[in-house]
């Protein structure tokens, strides 16, 4: 189906986006995997079969944006699958600096990616983002987070009607198993596998085929696709 596609995931070393390039790879496209580190990205990359291309960026930093497009070239689909270290804290508590660094990595890191990668995607070519359930539900300790993802989703909604005939989308994750769980976070996120309708945390494989259909499918810009287990019923 992607033969001849190339597809650029930021944040494919792990979780969710590396479930998109191994997917796009399955599915026939050249792919290319992007984060900070050059390590987490040799290992993912070892675990693809070593034919995937690896490129080192910081979306939080614009040079480092701009040098990595230049360097990757045309394409046709963007992923952007990038977490930062997200304040968990309550409203009150939670560290200015800790939001607005949270918010300069996830929020105008996707901004800066599509901006600079927009000139470099082919006609037909689309940029899906990645936002998350806390965008329309609302959790103790999700204040900053809720706020990066509902912005996320009108920035793609917005630049959609700029952009096209390139396609911009979002995919909203639900609550997924994370391997191997790393944080305090991850056992908050366990307890509330029992309270969704499907009674269990989503896969990135699961949320994977979100961006896959989003590459595919011409006729969906500006959309938000969610994938979260009825988290939000
Ligand atoms: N996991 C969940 O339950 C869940 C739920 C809802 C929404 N989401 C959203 O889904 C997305 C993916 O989550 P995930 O759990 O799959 O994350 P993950 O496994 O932690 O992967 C995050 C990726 O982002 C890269 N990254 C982080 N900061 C970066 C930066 N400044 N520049 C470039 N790359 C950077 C990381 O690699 P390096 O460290 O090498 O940079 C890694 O490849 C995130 O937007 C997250 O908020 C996740």
């Amino acid at each position: 189906m992607f033969k001849n596609k190339k597809i650029v995931v930021v944040g494919g070393s792990s979780g969710i986006g590396y479930a998109v390039a191994q997917k796009a790879l399955n599915l026939g496209a050249q792919v290319v995997i992007a984060s900070r580190s050059k390590e987490r990205l040799c290992s993912a990359a070892k675990k693809l079969g070593d034919v995937v291309q690896m490129e080192v960026v910081d979306a939080s930093d614009e040079e480092s944006v701009a040098a990595f497009f230049q360097r990757v070239g045309n394409f046709d689909h963007l992923a952007i699958t990038i977490k930062p270290h997200l304040p968990a804290q309550q409203f009150l508590e939670n560290e200015m600096n800790a939001v607005m660094a949270a918010f300069d990595t996830k929020f105008w890191g996707q901004y800066r990616l599509a901006k600079h990668g927009v000139k470099y995607i082919q006609k037909n070519g689309s940029i899906t983002f990645t936002s998350g359930i806390a965008s329309r539900r609302s959790y103790p300790g999700y204040s900053a987070v809720s706020a990066i993802n509902a912005a996320t989703e009108a920035l793609a909604k917005a630049i959609a009607i700029e952009l096209a005939p390139i396609r911009v989308n979002t995919v909203c994750p639900g609550f997924i198993e994370t391997e191997p769980p790393t944080s305090g976070r991850a056992g908050h996120i366990k307890v509330l596998s029992p309270g969704l309708p499907l009674n269990r945390l989503g896969l990135a494989n699961e949320i994977a085929e979100a961006y896959l259909y989003l590459f595919a499918n011409a006729y969906t810009t500006g959309t938000v696709m969610v994938v979260d287990g009825g988290a939000i019923c």
